[in-house]
């Protein structure tokens, strides 16, 4: 048995006792392990107070490195001396400090956690421990649901969100052609750069961290990946030039990107909720930023600075499209309003009229909107959302021309193809639907996922 030479703490006879104790068992063999020992009982009976979002008294239980930092009224551990250690002090005695409105922790747990400190409180984290990057290629035993797909502006590709990846199929026949397995597990929106070689996408692992990738197309490999902020990013869109990336995020910001550095070029703090959308101006100077605060905010690329909100605050924006030869967009509303605006400064609002850029209503949907598509010719505007529908509106003047039925629930994306034949949905069901863009008809089901069963193309 290792001799263990310690001091006896300064708080009274529990932890003390508890120390005694744990060193007749055969833990007590060994170093107590940070990553092993420790980690569970701080995930269990501390994290929730004490992570990066969440920091009750400056402190973070979450990691080793979280814990390094001090807290509040200083540092939380003294290594080699845990009757100067706070975090000691906090768990022990009788009616311990912490964890707050919650059951103590055990004798045994206070006794590892004093000795890991009592050993040096080191540090023995694997690599890897915090990485939600996954081994293999996720099975699938029913299809994912799909929040975004994107086309490639020439025709060649459709990409499809999946668990941790992306499904890169051919789009003439819709036969699957990659899988890109990236670290975050949620896929939160695709879109191809303007010469259809790149793949941008936003993604991230809520309250843990953001991530933007970026993929070639043809090589189906990952050229970038960066890990920003501690939350989802939303709604990617290149600059026209293709040589920007923007999208918002649920830190609040919009952020504009250089390629192929990655560096920061804006960070726009204006607005006051989740941003789910972005959408630049056909001359790349401009972008519009559309959040769940219900602003549509235009947005000076050059300095980063606001310009106006083009739009009556009526209702959270939960999707948004640009109008491909208009400087228009409209989006899709959480009440199920959708409109369309002039992307240009409100100033000439009046009492008497303060939404002066609306150029049209649409119908009002039956819930909340998550996708709006315009035809490549402008012409016609695809609206889906909770309702399970999707509606095909003539942009000129708002008549209904289609009704495209039969989703198992949300429909979460809807894409025309770039010769405007085709509709192409996904949402909750997992299954993407192929409507002919002419008359509503529905020629194809898909099943993006490679499930255990073979993957089908039902032609109907
Ligand atoms: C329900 C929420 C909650 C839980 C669970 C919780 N804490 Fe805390 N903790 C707090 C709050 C709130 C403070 C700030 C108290 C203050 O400033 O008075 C705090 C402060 C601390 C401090 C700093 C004390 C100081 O004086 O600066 C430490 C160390 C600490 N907690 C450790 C822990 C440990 C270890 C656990 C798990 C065993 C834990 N906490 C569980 C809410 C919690």
């Amino acid at each position: 048995m290792r001799f263990l030479p310690f001091q006896l703490p300064r708080w009274p006879l529990l932890g003390g006792i508890s120390l005694w104790l744990a060193m007749g068992t055969s833990a007590a063999e060994r170093p107590v392990s940070w990553y092993r020992d420790l980690t569970p009982i701080f995930k269990r009976s501390c994290n929730g107070c004490h992570n990066p979002n969440k920091l009750k008294g400056e402190v973070d239980t979450s990691t080793y490195a979280g814990l390094l930092k001090p807290g509040k009224h200083g540092p939380n551990f003294l290594a080699g001396d845990p009757a100067k250690s706070l975090l000691v002090e906090q768990v022990s005695g009788p009616e311990p400090d912490m964890p707050k409105d919650g059951d103590p922790l055990t004798p045994a747990e206070v006794a590892l956690l004093t000795r890991w400190i009592q050993e040096g409180a080191k540090d023995d984290t694997p690599p890897d421990a915090y990485s939600t990057r996954l081994k293999e290629l996720p099975t699938y035993t029913s299809p994912a649901v799909v929040t975004s797909l994107a086309v490639s502006p020439d025709g060649q590709w459709l990409a499809v969100s999946g668990y941790h990846e992306v499904f890169l199929l051919d789009l003439p026949t819709l036969t699957l052609r990659g899988r890109l397995l990236g670290e975050s597990p949620r896929i939160e929106s695709l879109a191809f750069s303007p010469d259809s070689k790149s793949l941008a996408v936003s993604a991230g692992a809520p309250a843990r961290f953001g991530e933007l990738q970026v993929w070639n197309v043809a090589g189906t490999n990952q050229v970038h990946a960066w890990k920003l902020g501690t939350d989802s990013l939303f709604g990617v869109s290149w600059s026209p030039d293709g040589s920007r990336l923007a999208f918002g995020g649920a830190d609040k910001s919009v952020r504009i990107v250089a390629l192929p550095d990655g560096k920061e070029l804006i960070k726009f703090d204006n607005h006051s909720d989740w941003i789910f959308r972005t959408a630049w101006t056909t001359d790349g100077k401009r972008l519009l930023s559309g959040s769940r605060d219900r602003a549509m905010k235009l947005i000076n690329v050059t300095d980063g600075q606001f310009i106006d909100d083009i739009n009556k605050l009526l209702e959270p924006v939960v999707s948004m499209a640009r109008h491909p030869k208009e400087e228009w967009a409209v989006y899709g509303g959480a009440d199920g309003g959708v409109r369309l605006y002039r992307m240009k400064e409100n100033q000439e609002r009046t009492a008497g009229n303060n939404d002066v850029n609306l150029v049209r209503e649409f119908e009002r949907q039956p819930g909340p909107v998550q996708a709006v598509a315009f035809s490549p010719d402008g012409s016609r505007l695809a609206v889906g959302g909770m309702g399970g529908e999707v509606r095909v509106y003539q942009t000129t003047d708002g008549a209904r021309v289609a009704t495209l039925g039969g989703h198992g629930g949300a429909v979460f994306s809807v894409v025309f193809t770039p010769d405007g034949q085709r509709i192409l949905t996904g949402g909750f069901d997992g299954l993407i639907r192929v409507f002919s863009a002419t008359d509503g008809k529905l020629t194809a089901v898909l099943v993006p996922v490679p499930l255990a069963a073979p993957r089908d193309v039902v032609a109907k």
